[in-house]
Parts: structure tokens; sequence; C-alpha cells
């Protein structure tokens, strides 16, 4: 049986997108079961619906801060749909150890730099600011701590003269909606 996948967002979802295109075409041997959203209005959630993926919004705001609360409730969901792998695709929330210690060698994250570089936000920014000659994105298996875990993939992507972190952002994002399905593929492939 080909791995169920479940993929998190926050936002517009151009990488969920991808990736639930490329798992529909059959260039990734698996199912996209559920995108689910912690922010009931990301646009993402629509464009789910339009590719036929249930989805389904955990408003992370009624928690009032719990994360556990609100990972036992993401938790549950993933159990219901029986999901195999998690992909964070624009996934805003921190995880707890404890939300992915559950999910061990199961739970992907695409992250717009080149890890170890740069971990949390304004990655693009850091890298201009740093005088870095190369940005890009990194597809890594989540632990525990942030945006650390073992690097699956990676794409560099040249800084040019002038560019602002809207500039780096928008070229980045091309390579995303590349490099994701590509390791996720080979992920798949190797945890048959
Ligand atoms: C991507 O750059 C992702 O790496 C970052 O947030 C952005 C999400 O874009 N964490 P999208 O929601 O997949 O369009």
């Amino acid at each position: 049986m080909t791995p169920r996948v479940a993929i998190l967002i926050s936002g517009g979802g151009s990488n969920m997108v991808t990736l639930v295109k490329a798992m529909q075409s059959g260039e990734i041997d698996a199912t996209p079961l559920v995108v689910i959203s912690n922010v009931a209005t990301a646009g993402g959630l629509r464009k789910a619906r339009e590719l036929e993926v249930q989805p389904i919004s955990i408003d992370h705001r009624p928690y009032k801060g719990d994360r556990a609360a609100f990972e036992a409730d993401l938790h549950d969901y993933l159990l219901k749909f029986e999901v195999d792998i998690i992909c964070l695709a624009g996934f805003m929330r921190i995880l707890t150890p404890e939300f992915t210690n559950k999910w061990d060698g199961k739970v992907l994250n695409i992250h717009p730099s080149l890890l170890p570089k740069y971990k949390g936000l304004n990655t693009h920014q850091r890298a201009i600011d740093a005088g870095d000659t190369h940005g890009g994105c990194s597809v890594h298996l989540v632990t525990g701590a942030l945006d650390d875990g073992p690097v699956l993939g990676q794409t560099a992507v040249p800084i040019l003269p002038n560019d602002t972190a809207d500039d780096l952002a928008a070229r980045v994002l091309i390579e995303e909606h590349k490099l994701y399905p590509k390791v996720l593929a080979k992920f798949v492939k190797s945890h048959g």
C-alpha cells in the first residue's frame, strides 16, 4: 500500500499544491489524504479542496497558547486519517518534542535557507545582510529542535546584486517547488 500523506500549512500552500500534484500524477508513489491548516483563512485550504484533497482547519488561537492541547487534537486527526508521513509546507507553528517524538522519522519540512544556516524566520534578509553569495532551500526531517533535523536535500540559489528579500524569496520558492517533490519521492521509495 502506498504511504498516506498529510500536508500541514498556514498560508498560500504553493508547496502543498506541488506535492499534491506530484502524488496525483504518480511522480510520488504516495496518497495525499488531508491538508491541515492552523489558520482557518489560509488560501491553501481552498486549493486543497480544488485538488479534491480533504481540507481541515484546526485554528490554534482558541487553544490560547496551550500547545499540548493543540497538538493532541492535531495528533487525533492524523491518527483518524491513518497518516504515514507528515509534510510541513509553510506550517508556521513550532511543534514540541512531545509531538515530534510520536512521529519520529515521519515528518518532513521545507525551510527557505541552506540549513544549518538561518534557522527560524527572516532567512532571506539574514542571508543578504551576511553578504552570502547564495541563499536556498532545504528539506529536512523534523526533530524536537527547530529546523534542526537531518537534511534530506538542498538547492542553492545565487544572491544577485541589489536583491531584496522578496526578490530572493521568489527565486528560492521556484526551487522549493522542485526540491520538495523530488525529496519526498526519494523518501517514500527508501521507506517503502
Ligand atoms: C515557503 O517559502 C516555505 O519554505 C516557508 O514559507 C513559504 C510557504 O509558502 N516556510 P507556501 O505556503 O508553500 O506557498
